[in-house]
């Protein structure tokens, strides 16, 4: 994990896809806002080529033309062109302000969703994210695989092909931003308010669906900032109920031990962002022998690490803390069903040896 502090992951080793085919070619036009978007920043790039390429060129040329040749060469009379200064003057002037225009259209398309848009609620916290969708409980999961190799489960963001949606977007601390680069959205996620963005997935000429993007949390919120990813799924509009069911419920997977699932659990809902397996202090004590040990609680009482105090750990993180951390945990209460939470104690039970 001391890389990760230091690096960029690629978005490949925690178990999202990669940002495109190749590092050298450009990303997928994927959403109804992306061609707009890209055209405007091609012709903002040309204009800015053009206007480098005149006045640099001007500047050389007239380094050359009015050298000093001799000591009694004298600079002629100075005179002024009205018509040359009102020139350099309007003509920028007008690019500026189609520029203006061309951005004020392209803003306004991203700030109003038609009417008719799917809500999807997201939620974003110190280090992941959480997806719902309306009519279902639970988040959102799909399975990929990190760079050891290892089954991950990962906050998943699953879109119908070629219908609107918009996300209403919250933080449960800091602020975060939504940012998925093949749609050309980013949006920041603000404590205290809804904020929202919205889009509508299009066709990939020769690509077949379902896509996979990565998604990005763009605004710096703490030590795994850079590993605050998820996958965005694009699928046939047919399919969606049925893709976003099974990704709803994150269940053991066919002959999964509870250990695996439980580690499975630890990652998907972001306890290794505080509390590390291998001895290390984060954010939160690490797993690594913790199960069984007497810990002493920032009130001077002892307690046994056991299923009760897990419980009660998950649920009022900051009611019995450990003394020496920051009550920094949210709360998991209705967030992990007892499945879940069973498989999370054989997994410490595991880390206890
Ligand atoms: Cu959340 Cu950066």
């Amino acid at each position: 994990m001391i890389a990760s502090n230091l690096l960029f992951i690629p978005p490949q080793d925690l178990g999202t896809p990669p940002m495109s085919e190749s590092p050298w070619s450009l990303l997928p036009t994927a959403s109804n806002h992306a061609a707009s978007l890209d055209n405007l920043y091609l012709f903002l790039t040309l204009v800015c080529g053009i206007a480098m390429v005149l006045t640099i060129g001007a500047q050389i040329y007239f380094m050359v033309k009015y050298k000093k040749r001799s000591d009694d060469d004298v600079t002629s009379s100075l005179k002024h062109s009205a018509k040359l200064e009102f020139g350099w003057s309007i003509i920028p002037t007008i690019f500026l302000l189609v520029f203006f225009g061309w951005g004020e259209i392209d803003f306004m398309a991203l700030s109003t969703p038609p009417t008719d848009a799917m809500q999807i609620n997201v939620k974003a916290k110190q280090w992941s994210w959480e997806f719902t969708y309306p009519g279902r409980t639970g988040q959102a999961y799909s399975y990929g695989k990190d760079s050891k190799g290892e089954t991950i489960a990962i906050p998943t963001l699953i879109v119908p092909l070629g219908e609107p949606v918009r996300m209403m977007m919250q933080s449960e601390d800091v602020i975060h931003s939504f940012y998925v680069p093949a749609f050309r959205v980013k949006k920041d996620v603000v404590p205290g308010r809804y904020t929202s963005v919205w889009f509508t997935a299009i066709a990939i000429e020769g690509k077949t669906l379902p896509y996979e993007f990565p998604l990005f949390c763009t605004e710096y919120c703490g030590d795994e900032h850079s590993s605050m990813l998820a996958k965005v799924i694009v699928v046939k509009p047919e399919d969606f109920e049925a893709r976003v069911a099974e990704a709803t419920k994150l269940t053991k997977l066919e002959g999964q031990s509870d250990e695996a699932f439980g580690a499975m659990i630890y990652k998907a809902k972001g306890c290794d962002a505080c509390h590390t397996t291998d001895g290390s202090k984060k954010v939160g004590p690490s797993f690594l022998g913790v199960w069984g040990k007497t810990e002493t609680l920032a009130d001077g009482t002892t307690v046994k690490v056991d299923e009760n105090y897990f419980k009660t750990s998950l649920e009022n993180p900051n009611g019995q803390l450990v003394a020496g951390y920051p009550a920094q945990m949210p709360s998991f209460l209705g967030q992990i069903d007892d499945e879940q939470r069973d498989a999370l104690i054989a997994y410490l039970k595991s880390l206890a040896k």
